[in-house]
């Protein structure tokens, strides 16, 4: 699968070296948006400190770049060696300016895909009951998730991913990941010359 481009930017897995992009993403949400994401108020310092344990052994995270920042994520937690094998739980949040443009229904297509390419059967999105966002962008998923009572929780339809969705996930890792190390290079590059903005 080729890096998706949708307005501008693109959306690719994100990797430990992310972690700094990620945060400042997450830092850059309102209030509400922060209320809505976590279902609490949430300072800049749990955010921070969130963002630095986000890259265990089984998780999975995308983000939406713009010019080389990131405006969205999409996070999928609890697959794979979890305690709970089977099901796992996701989240999203896309920045204010880059909303209802489809960068969040292109992450929760991702993070689906990823969820059953893992073996997860249950797809938990914590979401207050009056997010008519989270509940609007869920619902169109409903071809690949059945949703409980709850309307947050969804079923993954099953459906054994195909050797083809395998492989391209194993080809966006690799590219996703040499993107990555070429970001990482740039910024390293542009914090060590001198006189240059670090912002
Ligand atoms: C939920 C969220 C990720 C959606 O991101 P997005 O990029 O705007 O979503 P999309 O543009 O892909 O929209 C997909 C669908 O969701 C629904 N939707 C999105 N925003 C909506 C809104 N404000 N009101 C009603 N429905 C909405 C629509 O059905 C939309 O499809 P459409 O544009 O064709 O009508 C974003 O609003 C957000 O970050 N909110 C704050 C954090 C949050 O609530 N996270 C979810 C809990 S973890």
């Amino acid at each position: 699968m080729e890096h998706a481009h949708i307005h501008g930017g693109v959306v690719r897995r994100l990797w430990p070296s992310d972690v700094t992009a990620f945060r400042d993403h997450l830092l850059r949400l309102d209030s509400q948006s922060r209320h809505d994401r976590f279902a609490m108020a949430v300072s800049d310092e749990f955010l921070s400190n969130y963002a630095e344990r986000c890259f265990g052994i089984d998780d999975v995270i995308f983000g939406f770049f713009v010019d080389g920042v990131m405006r969205g994520a999409g996070e999928l937690r609890g697959v794979g060696l979890g305690l709970d094998k089977g099901s796992a739980e996701a989240a999203f949040s896309v920045e204010i300016g880059w909303r209802r443009q489809g960068v969040g229904a292109e992450l929760m297509g991702r993070i689906i895909q990823a969820a059953r390419g893992r073996g997860a059967e249950t797809l938990y999105m914590s979401c207050l009951a009056r997010n008519r966002a989270m509940q609007g962008m869920a619902r169109k998923f409903e071809a690949e998730l059945q949703f409980d009572a709850d309307d947050v929780t969804g079923r993954l339809v099953a459906r054994t991913p195909s050797a083809a969705a395998l492989w391209n996930e194993w080809l966006d890792d690799a590219s996703s990941f040499a993107t990555a190390m070429l970001d990482l290079h740039a910024q390293t590059y542009s914090l060590q010359r001198p006189g240059r903005p670090s912002c």
